[in-house]
C-alpha cells in the first residue's frame, strides 16, 4: 500500500519507515506537497487529522500524519502541543539557547521529572475515511543531556522501559517502546 507521509521532519520520516517496513512510504516532498500546514489544532490528534487532510487532498494519496510532543507533570503537561516551538513561543527575551535548555531552566530544582512522549496518528484516506489512533511512552527528565541518538528531546527523557535515555537508545529499542511505535502498531492494527 502507498502512503504519503504528511511531514517534513526527517526523523520522524525515518522513524516511520522503520516501523512501517511493509508499506510503501513516499515524503510528502516526493509526493510533490511542499507547502507548510500551520498546526492549529488544540489537540495532537486535531493537528494530525488537520495535516494528513491537507496532504491527502493534495495528492489525492492516502496521507498519513504524526503529531506529537513531550508532557511533563510538573509543567501542567507542557510543552505538549507547542514541543517543536517552545523556546520560541515561550523562552524570556534574549534566549538563544534551544528547547531543552529552556525544559531545564523550566524544572530547575522541581522534584516531580515525571513526563511522557505523545504521539496521535492520522491515516486520511482520498474517499474520506479517517483511522487514527495514539501511543504514550513513560519516564522522567533528566538534569543534563545523555546520548547522542534520536532528535528533539530524546537526550533528557529517561525511558521507565529502556532504563535509559532514547538518546542512548538505538533505533530500534526506541521504536519498541517509543510513542510513535505505540500508536503506528495501533493503527496498523485497525488495517
Ligand atoms: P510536531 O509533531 O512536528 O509538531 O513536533 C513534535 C515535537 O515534539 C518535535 O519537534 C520534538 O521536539 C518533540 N518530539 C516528538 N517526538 C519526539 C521523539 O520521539 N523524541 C524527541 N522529541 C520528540
Amino acid at each position: 500500500m502507498k502512503l504519503v507521509i504528511a511531514t517534513s521532519n526527517p526523523n520522524k520520516i525515518r522513524e516511520i519507515r522503520e516501523i512501517l517496513p511493509d508499506f510503501e512510504l513516499l515524503s510528502a516532498a516526493e509526493a510533490g506537497f511542499s507547502e507548510d500546514v500551520e498546526e492549529t489544532g488544540e489537540t495532537f490528534l486535531e493537528n494530525a487529522l488537520i495535516k494528513a487532510r491537507a496532504v491527502g487532498e493534495a495528492t489525492r494519496l492516502p496521507a498519513l500524519a504524526d503529531d506529537s510532543g513531550l508532557a511533563v507533570e510538573a509543567l501542567g503537561g507542557a510543552p505538549g502541543v507547542y514541543s517543536a516551538r517552545y523556546a520560541k513561543l515561550f523562552a524570556p527575551a534574549g534566549w538563544t539557547a534551544g528547547n531543552n535548555a529552556l525544559l531545564l531552566q523550566n524544572l530547575q530544582g522541581v522534584e516531580n521529572r515525571r513526563a511522557w512522549f505523545v504521539c496521535a496518528v492520522a491515516l486520511v484516506y482520498p474517499d474520506g475515511r479517517e483511522l487514527t489512533a495514539e501511543g504514550r511512552t513513560y519516564g522522567r527528565i533528566l538534569t543534563e543531556e545523555r546520548g547522542k541518538n534520536g532528535f528533539g528531546y530524546d537526550p533528557l527523557f529517561f525511558s521507565d522501559d529502556l532504563k535509559k535515555t532514547f538518546a542512548e537508545a538505538s533505533e530500534e529499542e526506541k521504536n519498541a517502546v517509543s510513542h510513535r511505535g505505540r500508536a503506528l502498531t495501533a493503527l496498523k492494527n485497525q488495517l
